[in-house]
């Protein structure tokens, strides 16, 4: 495979990954919408299998910031009440435009609320004015909803919840050919075993039409820049966060005169050091006073999501330690593995300074935010502890 089409599959199959952990457990949402949805496709569009699998595994990105996944919002009403829900599809749409050749899925994601009968959102289109991608998703996104119900254990149920709602959620034509994409080779009872989840998603990864890349300039930064903003949405506390850390951590991996090649992947990592954050519930992550000792053990596995998030992408194996070293500190009391001194990689070891100083000079809900003098005297009084001694020394010269 192309390698840059195989790094764009992997970035944004991880990233929808990152979308569907939820308060410590894998929800897979994502995922089985994006496989359902292209077994659709199959049949109407073949052409665009590829767009409409993206757009299935992105669909719900612009919902990122609710205090917990998109799934616990069932009813139409909660949709259209809530800005968060409400605003999901554009959002969704623009953040998916932004990151290469998806400019087809960034179009279906913004219909994928829409209901054939007029109901839906954000534009309230109607019948065959709304997007036919976005009409596969809106129905493999209500059946992965339906399926989480007691009420709808097996076929019978399911298939009887999804009659009720055509011709006004969905076309007559979606639900038949849903039914009988669920009804080929025993379909239904595959895709709702989440176990048997990521198998199909990588089997169908590797059947799916290749992108073609060659005309779009795919570049690292700017995908890694999108993770950043989706992780730091989660948060109310950390607009900019992943972003300022990746630049500070630029700035004194080259001041520290590390090769260019090798400062500029350190920043890649920084981007996404806080991925796993995602998975935190957000009552943890906004909290204003002290975490509760077990809140404090869930806060400190986010650098070990960070790490699995990431490596599912090839291309950044090299980088994993590096992020997920973090929180590592100087003398072997941090985690999660508790190396300490030069076992630490030296990326991760920047990054420590970086992400210390950004948090002392933010607003967080914990603390005062400390002007830059403070901060620094802060990394001084915790070098050699917490800190490398050496990058705290260029730290101080190079850091606003
Ligand atoms: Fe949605
Ligand atoms: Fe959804
Ligand atoms: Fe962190
Ligand atoms: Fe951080």
């Amino acid at each position: 495979m192309d390698s840059n089409a195989q790094f764009f599959s992997e970035l944004v199959t991880a990233l929808s990954l990152m979308m569907d952990l939820d308060e410590n457990r894998k929800l897979y949402h994502a995922w089985r919408v994006a496989i359902l949805s292209e077994r659709l496709a199959r049949k109407i569009l073949p052409e665009y299998r590829a767009d409409i699998f993206y757009a299935g595994l992105l669909h719900d990105i612009g919902a990122i910031s609710l205090p917990d996944h998109v799934i616990h919002y069932t009813d139409i009403n909660d949709h259209l009440n809530n800005p968060v829900l409400f605003n999901h599809t554009r959002k969704g749409a623009i953040i998916v435009n932004e990151i290469g050749p998806l400019s087809l899925s960034a179009r279906m994601i913004l219909d994928h609320h829409e209901h054939w009968d007029g109901s839906g959102y954000p534009r309230g289109k109607k019948g065959h004015k709304i997007d036919i991608g976005g009409q596969i998703l809106n129905i493999c996104d209500t059946f992965d909803i339906l399926i989480r119900q007691e009420t709808h254990a097996n076929f019978k149920q399911v298939r009887a919840a999804l009659d009720m709602r055509r011709n006004k959620i969905y076309s007559n034509l979606m639900y038949e050919l849903l039914i009988a994409t669920l009804e080929e080779d025993d379909f239904f009872n595959k895709i709702i075993f989440d176990e048997r989840v990521s198998d199909m998603m990588l089997k169908t990864i590797k059947e799916l039409p290749k992108m073609n890349m060659a005309k779009y300039n795919f570049d690292i930064h700017r995908v890694a820049r999108v993770f950043a903003t989706v992780i730091d949405a989660k948060h109310s506390y950390t607009a900019g966060h992943s972003e300022r850390v990746a630049n500070y951590t630029y700035k004194l991996a080259t001041a520290l005169d590390l090769p260019e090649e090798r400062a500029d992947n350190i920043k890649v990592a920084a981007y996404l050091h806080d991925a796993g954050k995602v998975a935190i519930p957000k009552s943890i992550l906004d909290k204003p006073g002290k975490l509760t000792q077990q809140e404090s053990t869930l806060m400190k596995k986010h650098p070990e999501y960070t790490m699995e998030i990431m490596s599912m992408v090839s291309a950044l194996k090299s980088l994993v330690v590096v992020a997920g070293g973090h929180h590592e500190r100087y003398d072997g009391s941090g985690y999660p593995d508790g190396n300490f001194g030069d076992n630490i990689p030296i990326g991760a070891r920047i990054m420590a300074i970086a992400d210390a100083f950004d948090a002392m000079t933010s607003v967080r809900p914990y603390q005062k935010r400390k002007n830059a003098d403070e901060a620094k005297k802060e990394l001084k009084k915790n070098s050699g502890s917490q800190f490398d001694p050496h990058i705290v020394k260029v730290a101080l010269k190079v850091l606003p």
